[in-house]
């Protein structure tokens, strides 16, 4: 099965090497518009096969897309971050602008495939790429309540101090410090609801830190963060690719669900060989009823930029 990754920086290069380490995907072309540096990170991880123990073939390109041919999976992190003195808007244009190209070049050499948007805004980003593409929507998929419902998991279990392994939860909503909904209601340390652990206070401190985990990130690093989101790319493609049938939170096409339509928003899914294959309708609770209009209502904002 082959796999492309379009945009070769930080979340890119480390979706593809988690996706290659974790031996999903026979073929992974990585393109990038920089000269050489798809080639350049292509060539390196390569040359970790022996030490890694797989036998994916990882090839780079600068541009040439007839090498992404007859991809089953196509990931978009091509895009440039917000910098000093860009307004929201401007930063939308020029990703726009990128998202809707590459969705285009992506799909005249890889008609068949399902197309994983990683770029941010991430849930407009997946509109976009879905209106302009005309594709049936269950092949586009935004990836983003994966990688905040691995931070919540990670906040939980250190809150109740327990490993993460044992903690369940989900993060649905937009993927926006104050757009995505940590479901506490919901989350459990082995089956057992986390409020038997730990009183409101710190649950609803551990909502706030899930909220702000990417911020808190591009604090500390001075960029957004690359592993995390690398390796929740790398499990929603090993989904798709051997048909999993995982049931993750994605950013899909609302048409009624939740009270929402035309919309991408954050909602759990079952993914497969097709692309996302069912919406799950949770029963929320009227506090997770209001936020997840509210950052329904903030989405369709951002949206109208477009
Ligand atoms: P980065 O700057 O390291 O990499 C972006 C790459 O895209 C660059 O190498 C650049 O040359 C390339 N690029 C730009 N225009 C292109 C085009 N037209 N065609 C092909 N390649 C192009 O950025 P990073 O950290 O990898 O982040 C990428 C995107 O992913 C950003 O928009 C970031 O905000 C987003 N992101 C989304 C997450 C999510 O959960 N949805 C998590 C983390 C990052
Ligand atoms: C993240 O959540 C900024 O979307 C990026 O790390």
């Amino acid at each position: 099965m082959k796999i492309s990754v379009i945009g070769a920086g930080n979340v890119g290069a480390t979706a593809a090497d988690a996706m290659a380490c974790r031996r999903i995907g026979s073929e992974i072309v990585l393109l990038d518009i920089k000269q050489g540096f798809a080639e350049g990170k292509a060539l390196d991880m390569m040359q970790t096969a022996t030490l890694n123990g797989f036998n994916t073939k990882i090839i780079g390109t600068t541009g040439d897309y007839s090498k992404t041919a007859n991809s089953d999976v196509v990931v978009i992190t091509s895009g440039i971050p917000r910098k000093p003195g860009m307004t929201r808007e401007e930063l939308i244009g020029i990703n726009a602008g990128i998202v809707k190209d590459v969705t285009m070049n992506v799909l005249k050499h890889s008609p068949n495939a399902v197309i994983i948007i990683v770029s941010n805004p991430m849930d407009t980003m997946t509109y976009l790429s879905l209106k302009s593409s005309g594709l049936p929507k269950n092949r586009i998929i935004g990836m983003g309540g994966i990688l905040d419902s691995a931070r919540f998991k990670c906040y939980l279990s250190l809150a109740l101090n327990c490993s993460s392994n044992d903690v369940d939860g989900m993060v649905i909503g937009g993927h926006g410090d104050t757009t995505m909904i940590p479901l506490i209601s919901k989350a459990s340390y082995n089956g057992v609801s986390v409020s038997a652990f730990a009183n409101n206070d710190i649950l609803k401190q551990v909502a706030a830190d899930t909220m702000v985990g990417g911020a808190t990130l591009t604090g500390l690093l001075g960029t957004s963060a690359w592993y995390a989101p690398g390796a929740a790319i790398a499990s929603l493609v090993d989904s798709v690719i051997n048909d999993q049938k995982r049931l993750f939170p994605c950013c899909v096409y609302l048409n009624g669900e939740y009270g929402q339509s035309d919309i991408c928003l954050g909602v759990p899914v079952v993914v497969g060989k097709n692309g996302w294959e069912k919406i799950i309708e949770l029963e929320l609770n009227e506090y997770e009823k209001s936020a997840f209009a509210k950052s329904a209502d903030a989405v369709r904002n951002m949206n109208s930029v477009l």
